[in-house]
């Protein structure tokens, strides 16, 4: 998979982010009645969140516009916010403008931890890595979790309904904006079985998988 495509993917979220909480909340040229069984899966991925444990130190990866760091907020003290989008890191401040929240520009291909933390979290974040990069990715993210600390992982599984739709040569999709301007982005639906094996192989236990027809999420503790 070429370095142009992970590019094509950062600035197409860079000039989506404009658009990004419009389009995911099914408004403006999305419109239409919202599909009831989407947003109670998408509740309680909000509620599983909320039942976490209070944390010290929280890791957002690709925190996007904040739909999920304002729900991390409320169990973390501190957050650091992370993005390669500059456009996404500025919309989450201006929407959030938390003195808890710090933000970090970083591209999750290159990006090393500096930090250990109580919770990482990334929410539809994985579905953009591809197969070949995920041992490498999950690594770092793994390398970032404190001793006994958590990670959270949400995101669209394989065998779902593909609410992003169907992808084209095996891990990619053509997204289009309001501007009518194509980007190819790679988008894969893990399975999250798959996930989880290569997180016990880290080091993570004490798994909670849930999957839904939508959505899933697995949380897991460094042992
Ligand atoms: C589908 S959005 C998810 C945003 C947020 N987590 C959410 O669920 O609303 C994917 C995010 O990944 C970010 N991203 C894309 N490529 C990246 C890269 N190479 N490094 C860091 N972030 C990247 C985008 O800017 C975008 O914010």
């Amino acid at each position: 998979m070429s370095d142009d495509l992970f590019a094509q993917q950062l600035a197409y979220y860079n000039a989506r982010a404009r658009e990004y909480d419009e389009s995911v909340n099914q408004t403006g040229r999305f419109a239409g009645p919202s599909d009831p069984a989407v947003a109670a899966e998408w509740a309680q991925i909000q509620q599983r969140i909320a039942q976490l444990p209070q944390v010290d130190r929280t890791l957002e990866l690709a925190c996007g516009t904040g739909m999920w760091t304002q729900e991390l907020l409320a169990v973390s003290k501190h957050i650091t916010a992370l993005d390669g989008a500059p456009e996404m890191l500025a919309t989450n401040q201006a929407k959030l403008n938390s003195p808890l929240v710090r933000y970090q520009q970083a591209d999750l291909f290159a990006w090393q931890p500096e930090s250990q933390y109580d919770l990482v979290f990334f929410a539809f974040w994985i579905s953009h890595v591809p197969a070949e990069r995920m041992p490498a990715f999950l690594q770092q993210a793994a390398a970032a979790v404190k001793p006994a600390g958590r990670i959270f992982i949400a995101d669209e599984p394989a065998g779902g309904k593909q609410l992003s739709g169907p992808v084209e040569n095996g891990e990619e999709q053509t997204r289009t904006l309001h501007s009518g301007e194509s980007y190819r982005i790679v988008k894969v639906y893990h399975p999250p079985s798959e996930i989880q094996q290569q997180l016990a192989a880290l080091g993570f236990g004490d798994f909670e998988l849930w999957t839904g027809d939508y959505f899933f999420y697995l949380s897991a503790t460094k042992m």
